[in-house]
């Protein structure tokens, strides 16, 4: 049984691709687990960072991506198998000399906003309301990833910005999700909204009312520069949700481990500066997550 750990947030560039694909590298390494990551986004930033993007525009030509793979799960259910769709050995780093992590990656596709209209429209057919279709068409995606389970030990969901309806399948589907957030003003309303949607469409007193760790979800301060203002955002989020101890300081190291280097890096060349809180916030989720 895999577990499914999303990492998710409405707003744009607060960190998510950047934080699927460090986490995809340390439980690979580092825990030395068989790690799955799913690109929902169809910017496909963690697919090109995972394959460069010779090899994803490849994937896109002979149909191993997340858009080909739910098109077909629509149309022929018992014959179209997730394995089939997924690229294997990705990634520029090594375990040692010669020796890649078990990573794999369900890459992002350019075609994944026009299916999610073509499904919508599919379900809509015999009159079927809207609101009716749209459950509809988030249960197909949730059911199609749900069959990542038993072909690795962690399936990161790398979401896109906004609630797509394959997000809103994302965060049933979730084990956990992790909302990467960056300390400005703005993030407070962010977070908040996508709290009452992953507790299930709640009264935001409501969501208040469940205790900080029987939560779903989980923040993590992405982006943080050292100084007094970052510390007061971050202090606020953590009034109301619960937040990791770690964060992830904005430094260089972090944006330039964003290229994909055809030549495979060790973890410290890969992401140099930035291994210390990396390591720090591998560490905390060993400790909060069941494995
Ligand atoms: N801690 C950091 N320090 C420096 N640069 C960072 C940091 N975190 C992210 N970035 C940079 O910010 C940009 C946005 O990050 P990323 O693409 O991971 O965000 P995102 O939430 O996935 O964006 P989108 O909503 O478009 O999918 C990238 O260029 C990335 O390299
Ligand atoms: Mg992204």
């Amino acid at each position: 049984m895999a577990y499914f750990l999303a990492i998710a947030n409405r707003k744009g560039g607060v960190g998510k691709s950047t934080v699927s694909v460090m986490l995809t590298y340390a439980f690979a390494l580092w825990s030395n687990k068989k790690v799955l990551l799913i690109d929902l986004d169809a910017q496909s930033n963690s697919s090109l960072i995972l394959m460069g993007g010779e090899r994803w525009i490849k994937a896109q030509r002979t149909s191993k991506n997340v858009a080909a793979y739910i098109e077909d799960r629509l149309y022929s259910i018992e014959q179209t198998k997730i394995y089939n769709y997924i690229e294997y050995e990705v990634g520029d780093i090594e375990v040692s000399p010669g020796k890649l992590p078990d990573i794999s990656i369900l890459p992002g596709s350019l075609n994944f906003e026009d299916l999610q209209d073509e499904l919508i429209t599919y379900y809509s057919r015999n009159q079927t309301p809207f609101r009716q279709a749209k459950t509809k068409c988030s249960e197909h995606f949730r059911a199609a990833l749900s069959f990542a389970n038993s072909f690795s030990d962690i399936v990161i969901l790398d979401c896109a910005p906004g609630i797509s309806n394959a997000t809103a399948a994302a965060l049933k589907l979730a084990n956990k999700i992790i909302v990467p957030f960056r300390p400005d003003a703005v993030s407070q309303f962010a977070v908040d909204r996508i709290s009452r949607i992953i507790e299930g469409g709640k009264k935001f007193e409501e969501v208040l009312s469940i205790p900080a760790n029987r939560r779903r979800y989980v923040c993590l301060a992405n982006y943080v520069r050292k100084n007094r203002r970052d510390g007061l955002y971050i202090d606020n989020i953590a009034v109301d949700h619960p937040i990791l101890k770690s964060f992830i300081p904005a430094m260089p190291a972090v944006s330039d481990a964003f290229d994909f280097l055809g030549e495979p890096q060790n973890m410290e060349e890969k992401y140099g500066e930035a291994l210390r809180p990396l390591r720090a916030l591998h560490q905390e989720l060993l400790a909060v997550l069941p494995f």
